[in-house]
């Protein structure tokens, strides 16, 4: 027999045979349901998207319970030891690994659009000093759009390939620059002759030199942490980009918005509030205090537990290990002990065993991220460089999808019914 699911309706008595495919039904198959011929047919209520897919997606895979992360079919792991970020992108984009070739001329092409425009520059001067780098980075990302015009043809290919590539390209020069500005600093220039995070590094970090050297250590460091971030599949800002995206606007405008839903604190704000966690515990000696006081529902053991993960976070193991490359050039980061206490005694607690509560993605790369120098305000904006590979890739899937419409979920209306209007004088 078919894969079908038979339901009974027991407000009507009758029977209906729904198809499934790959463990999925489809949602409107459920409309046939009806108590009646005004009945509009049953639907689901699913509040955060908890049961529901929204496409199928041949980009990102994981399997929460047993930590598994993979891009495109090839492991996390095996990415973060030899690939790039950039030829990771590739990988995420084009769903396969580029020859020699593509890859040359796919790194020409991102290095070749790292500039942003003269406007742009004076656009962002018109921040208050003290303004929120991510705040810069969204509103920014937004203003792209205008200058690109041809932004707008997302059922053009070559259109479309150039909006990507200046998209990834660009990022990096907009974070730096948000960064700058944040600090009081010259804005600095890409310079085509340093690799993708070694040029960030020089726009970051570039003083009177003239030649900024990254270190290597560094550099690699972040393009491992931007390998991690690259993509997660459908998490709230890739929904975001999708969701945007269906209404056809152009891309610089839907990963605004994508870059907006990042921006919040339950999303690609956690590192930052394991770092203030941290900073509070203060000394080891505090910690069987602090755990106490989370199992008794006194706050969060901030960068533990995740919606899809019940097991270790693969990311969280390849960040352990990146943490110490790092802490042999800039000196270990103090807090790290704490860390490393925290989630030994963590592991080992009935609390956190129980419900499968393991270090995720952010409880070690924002002690990376302060030991290279980066202030809390600019972990989102890192995210957002990596995950802009994501986003764009996750955008044109959608686009080219023939499934996809524009997204419009449904609601259960819980309002008043319908009642004449009253003059302002009449009411009560
Ligand atoms: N510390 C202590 N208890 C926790 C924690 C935690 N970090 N996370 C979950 N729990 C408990 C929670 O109290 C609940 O216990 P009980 O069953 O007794 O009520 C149980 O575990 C299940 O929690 P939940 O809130 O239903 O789980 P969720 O899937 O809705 O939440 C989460 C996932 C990531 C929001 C949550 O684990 C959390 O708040 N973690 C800390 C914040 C954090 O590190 N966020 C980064 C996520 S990874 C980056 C990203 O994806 O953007």
């Amino acid at each position: 027999m078919a894969d079908t699911i038979t339901i009974t309706d027991n407000r009507t008595g009758k029977q209906y045979d729904v198809p499934v495919t790959d463990g999925t039904i489809r949602a409107t198959d459920l409309r046939q349901i009806k108590t009646g011929d005004d009945d509009f047919g049953l639907l689901t209520y699913d509040p955060a998207f908890m049961n529901t897919a929204s496409c199928r997606s041949r980009i990102t895979y994981i399997d929460g319970d047993k930590g598994i992360l993979e891009y495109r079919g090839y492991p996390i792991e095996q990415l973060a030891e030899h690939s790039t970020f950039l030829e990771t992108a590739y990988l995420i984009l084009f769903g396969e690994l580029p020859t020699a070739s593509q890859m040359a001329e796919w790194t020409h092409d991102i290095t070749m659009h790292t500039m942003v425009h003269e406007n742009i520059k004076k656009f962002m001067e018109g921040f208050w000093y003290n303004a929120h780098p991510m705040g810069v980075f969204v509103s920014t990302v937004g203003a792209l759009s205008t200058f690109y015009p041809d932004g707008k043809q997302i059922f053009e290919e070559e259109a479309r390939r150039r909006q990507i590539v200046r998209l990834i390209a660009k990022v990096p020069t907009i974070a730096a620059y948000a960064y700058r500005h944040s600090i009081g600093r010259p804005y600095v220039y890409p310079d085509n002759g340093l690799s993708f995070t070694g040029n960030f590094l020089n726009m970051l970090f570039k003083m009177t030199e003239l030649k900024y050297e990254p270190n290597e250590v560094l550099a690699r460091a972040l393009d491992v942490l931007f390998i991690l971030h690259a993509d997660h599949e459908q998490n709230c800002s890739t929904s975001a980009m999708r969701s945007i995206g269906s209404s056809h606007v152009d891309p610089y405008s839907a990963l605004a918005g994508a870059s907006a839903a990042l921006y919040g604190p339950l999303h690609g704000g956690a590192n930052e509030a394991v770092l203030r966690m941290l900073k509070e515990i203060g000394s080891v000696d505090h910690i069987p205090a602090f755990i106490k006081g989370v199992k008794a529902g006194d706050g969060r053991l901030m960068g533990f537990g995740h919606r899809v993960y019940k097991s270790y976070d693969p990311r969280a193991r390849i960040i352990k290990k990146t943490a110490y490359e790092v802490f042999e050039v800039t000196g270990k980061n103090p807090l790290l002990d704490i860390a490393l206490e925290l989630e030994r005694i963590a592991l080992e607690d009935e609390y956190f065993v129980q419900r499968k509560l393991y270090p995720n993605v952010d409880f070690y790369s924002g002690l990376i991220y302060q030991a290279m120098n980066f202030p809390v305000e600019m972990f989102p904006v890192l995210f957002a460089i990596a995950r802009t590979a994501g986003w764009v890739a996750q955008w044109e899937e959608m686009l080219l999808d023939p499934d996809q419409k524009i997204a419009r979920p449904r609601q259960i209306y819980m309002g008043a019914t319908k009642r004449d209007y009253v003059p302002a004088a009449a009411r009560g």
